[in-house]
């Protein structure tokens, strides 16, 4: 029988009911359907309409369930369209008649409303976790790196020479503003849309703060039309989602260039790579390939729920229980890409003497550009200038410090011996000290305010 079989006369089609069922994927909330179902047992028992026995029967029937979800013997039934349906069948097997007063004044609306802000709140907590554990394998490798020296690239092509830890540590503050864009979303989460009905409120005088604080819920929904179908939280954290997979996508992107042995400047561990059935010499940073794939699967996650709420009618619609598998399949790739990259990173060999043979004194040419502008030229005239020089260069396939100091004169009489001094790489990266910069000690500052923030 049905919850709603009432009025209707004849049963369902068989391919009505698979498609309408949604138990299969959905039974992973059940933690959150009995934590609200307790709540709500609370809330009908102070306000009379279930007495101490019931109260107390429906408890115990609700523990006794959970434990089977936890063991693995709670028995599906034809019939359980949901969750929310197989914990209540399952009640009125266990204790009978009290069960049948459970949802006196509640909806599978905002019981399923409730039920998905309690498990977002938990999965919040451990992406927020994960993420802050790769953030300190970050900090570490760095640490370890302070003053590896590597060409930094723009467009991909050799720019200006920066640390090795410096490039490390620009990932750590993609992720931090990840678990800001996850702890914003968790505050709009953690409201509670209990009591608010199919659609129109509650007639039974639910205590509906007090029902929201026992579920350790800073407030209550303002609108039972809207709180039926408010899927924003969702969608918040579909989107911080989505950009962590962006920001793991880039930090991929950029190990298996680095570890491409035309750069060389790592090595993935082999814990985290795999060969090929043909080729035997392969090793393929595969962990990093799939970080890197995923971010397709994550990003649709977001585009999938925006699709599904655009344009719906007020209130609850069936279309909203498209809202859950791309966001289960986020929550599992979420869980399982955080922590192998973070593996990746801690396994991470770091090549300095690679990243050395890698850098090209062309990268040296805006401090040469400065050495002049210190000289008292502006820097559009000095970058002219020192563009000739790099060509004089190039055009004798030789490094700018092998150009005799008269030739330079003839570009410039600014130039002097002490230019020679500028083609210095350690000396242009210790130049950068400013906030946020890449000489060492900018980047111990930025370590120790990275610190700070993990702290927090
Ligand atoms: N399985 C449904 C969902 O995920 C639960 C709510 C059903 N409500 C209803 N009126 N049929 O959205």
């Amino acid at each position: 029988m049905k919850l709603w079989g009432g009025r209707f006369s004849s049963g369902q089609d068989e391919i009505m009911r698979r498609f309408n069922d949604s138990l299969y994927f959905d039974r992973r909330l059940y933690a959150a359907d009995i934590q609200g179902s307790e709540a709500y047992a609370g809330a009908l028992h102070r306000a009379a309409i279930i007495d101490d026995d019931e109260h107390a029967a429906i408890l115990k029937g609700l523990a006794a369930i959970r434990k089977e979800f936890e063991e693995g013997t709670f028995a599906e039934k034809i019939g359980d369209e949901d969750i929310h349906t197989a914990v209540e069948r399952r009640l009125s097997e266990l204790i009978g008649a009290p069960a049948g007063k459970l949802h006196t004044g509640r909806s599978r609306n905002d019981q399923v409303a409730l039920d998905l802000r309690i498990y977002l709140l938990g999965v919040i907590d451990d992406v927020t976790s994960a993420l802050a554990a790769l953030q300190n394998a970050i900090i570490r490798k760095s640490e370890e790196n302070l003053r590896t020296i590597m060409p930094g690239y723009t467009h991909l092509q050799p720019a200006q020479p920066v640390l090795f830890s410096h490039w490390l540590m620009s990932f750590f503050w993609m992720f931090d503003r990840d678990k800001d864009r996850l702890a914003d979303g968790r505050k709009r989460t953690g409201v509670s849309p209990l009591g608010s009905g199919a659609l129109a409120g509650n007639p039974f005088r639910i205590d509906r703060r007090e029902l929201a604080s026992a579920l350790n819920m800073t407030g209550v929904t303002w609108n039972s039309m809207d709180a039926v179908s408010d899927r924003d939280f969702v969608a918040d954290f579909q989107f911080a989602a989505a950009m962590i997979s962006l920001h793991i996508s880039r930090l991929a992107e950029d190990l298996i260039l680095f570890s491409n042995p035309g750069f060389g400047f790592v090595t993935v561990a082999e814990a985290y790579s795999t060969g090929s059935s043909l080729m035997p010499q392969k090793r393929n940073p595969d962990s990093l390939e799939l970080a890197r794939g995923k971010a397709g699967r994550v990003v649709s996650g977001l585009l999938n729920l925006m699709v599904v709420l655009k344009g719906l009618p007020s209130t609850y619609n069936k279309d909203l229980q498209e809202d859950k598998e791309a966001l289960f399949d986020t929550v599992d790739t979420l869980e399982l890409v955080l922590p192998v990259i973070k593996g990746v990173i801690e396994t991470l060999a770091v090549h300095p003497e690679r990243m050395a043979a890698a850098l090209d004194e062309v990268m040296l040419a805006t401090d040469m550009a400065d050495y002049l502008v210190e000289k008292g030229l502006p820097f559009r005239e000095a970058h002219q200038l020192t563009g000739q020089a790099v060509r004089l260069a190039e055009s004798r396939q030789v490094p700018i410090s092998q150009i005799p100091l008269e030739d330079l004169g003839k570009i410039s009489a600014l130039f002097e011996a002490d230019v020679f001094k500028y083609l210095d790489f350690k000396r242009a990266i210790e130049k950068r000290a400013g906030i946020g910069g890449t000489s060492e000690s900018a980047v111990r500052q930025q370590i120790h305010e990275a610190r700070k923030r993990l702290r927090e």
